[in-house]
């Protein structure tokens, strides 16, 4: 994944862009990790960098408009080049489109220059017009612009039709710029459905750490501090958190609670499985199922029947004596609430890993 945006970094310097990065995965997986590694990479080559959390109901214009007034403060110098400025004035009538309360101020005269006209209310018009010219700030300077914006699934279908669609452009017309996007495991189907484009997007699916990694995730972070692991204890602890990140931190941070001394002995791992795992009840798993009301658990609970993997809403329905169509509502709100999602149609499965588990140790509420 990171070298995938390293190369994509060094090409578009090179007038070669590369189509968006699509990354998406269950929860805890280390995809908000990756996207921030994706800025910090980004900024190193003096890159603007636009960085957005979506959420439900959130809208690609305010949100880009404001992950934008940073880098655009960057390119607000009094050296400001031709372009910048262009682009400082086509950024504030972006602004104007979707705050008239506050305007932004830079600084900088920009009476005479070109720019403007992002506010005509059309979505892909004024995005298309923003994008455009702020990239063409960052090429003026022989760097381009990353858009990243995390929680992408969470977008109207409206938005990302109009993000697919400037990205599109982006590639064609040789912008340097370069989205990348991060979300559940739905992402790949909505931004299918959302645009044709999308099929050209680079989807990298953010999967469990692999055995060594996950060694490493636990060990490094303790040899820093002058403290070693038996191997036996790593083991244990990397089984235990089933090599997922989050997992791995929890239980990786307990067990760091709980040894007295180095090395780290597998007793100590028993300890911090046993807390990281009440901790991840309490704290992951309990605020997911708490979103959830009783119909909901209920769907929740015969989903459980097939464990961690997929299992077809056409069973959930059956196991819980209803038709179809009776429990698609209860389906689609789970779906719209991120706590399962749709591999493919007719499908279904948890968001997040060990869910199923987690369910089995609830009492009937
Ligand atoms: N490669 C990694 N090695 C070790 N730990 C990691 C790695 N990636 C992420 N983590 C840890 O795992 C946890 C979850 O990471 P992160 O928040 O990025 O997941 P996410 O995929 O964005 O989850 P969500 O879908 O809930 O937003 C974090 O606490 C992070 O420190
Ligand atoms: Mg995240």
């Amino acid at each position: 994944m990171l070298t995938a945006w390293e190369t994509s970094l060094q090409r578009v310097s090179r007038e070669r862009i590369d189509q968006p990065l699509i990354l998406h995965g269950l929860r805890g997986m280390g995809k908000t990790v990756l996207l921030a590694e994706f800025r910090r990479r980004a900024l190193k080559r003096n890159w603007l960098v636009a960085k957005a959390e979506a959420s439900i109901g959130s809208k690609l214009r305010d949100l880009l408009g404001e992950s934008l007034y940073e880098p655009l403060l960057e390119i607000s110098r009094p050296s400001a080049g031709k372009r910048a400025l262009q682009a400082l004035k086509t950024a504030l009538s972006f602004k104007a489109s979707y705050d008239m309360t506050g305007a932004w101020s830079f600084g900088v005269d920009l009476s005479d220059s070109t720019g403007g006209g992002a506010d005509t209310g059309d979505l892909n018009t004024d995005i298309r017009l923003v994008i455009r010219d702020v990239s063409a700030a960052a090429g003026e300077d022989n760097v381009g612009l990353a858009v990243l914006i995390d929680e992408a699934q969470d977008l109207s279908t409206e938005d990302l039709t109009t993000l697919c669609a400037v990205a599109h452009e982006a590639v064609q017309s040789g912008w340097p710029v370069l989205i990348a996007l991060a979300g559940l495991p739905s992402l790949p189907q909505i931004l299918a459905e959302a645009k044709s484009y999308a099929e050209r997007f680079r989807y990298m699916q953010i999967t469990s750490l692999d055995e060594a990694a996950a060694i490493d995730a636990l060990q490094d972070p303790a040899a820093e501090e002058g403290v070693d692991w038996e191997p036996y204890a790593l083991a244990a602890a990397v089984e235990g958190a089933g090599r997922y990140p989050f997992f791995l931190q929890q239980i990786g941070h307990e067990t760091w609670e709980a040894a007295p001394k180095s090395p780290i002995t597998v007793a100590d791992v028993e300890v911090g499985i046993a807390r990281g795992s009440a901790a991840l009840d309490n704290g992951f798993f309990r605020v997911r199922w708490d979103r959830a009301t009783p119909g909901e658990r209920n769907y929740l609970r015969a989903m459980k029947l097939a464990g961690n993997a997929t299992i077809a809403s056409s069973e959930v329905a059956s196991s819980l004596g209803k038709k179809a169509a009776q429990v698609s509502t209860v389906r689609d709100r789970l779906i719209s609430k991120g706590l399962i999602y749709a591999p493919e149609h007719g499908l279904l499965a948890y968001t997040v890993p060990g869910m199923a588990a987690f369910i089995d140790r609830q009492t009937l509420e």
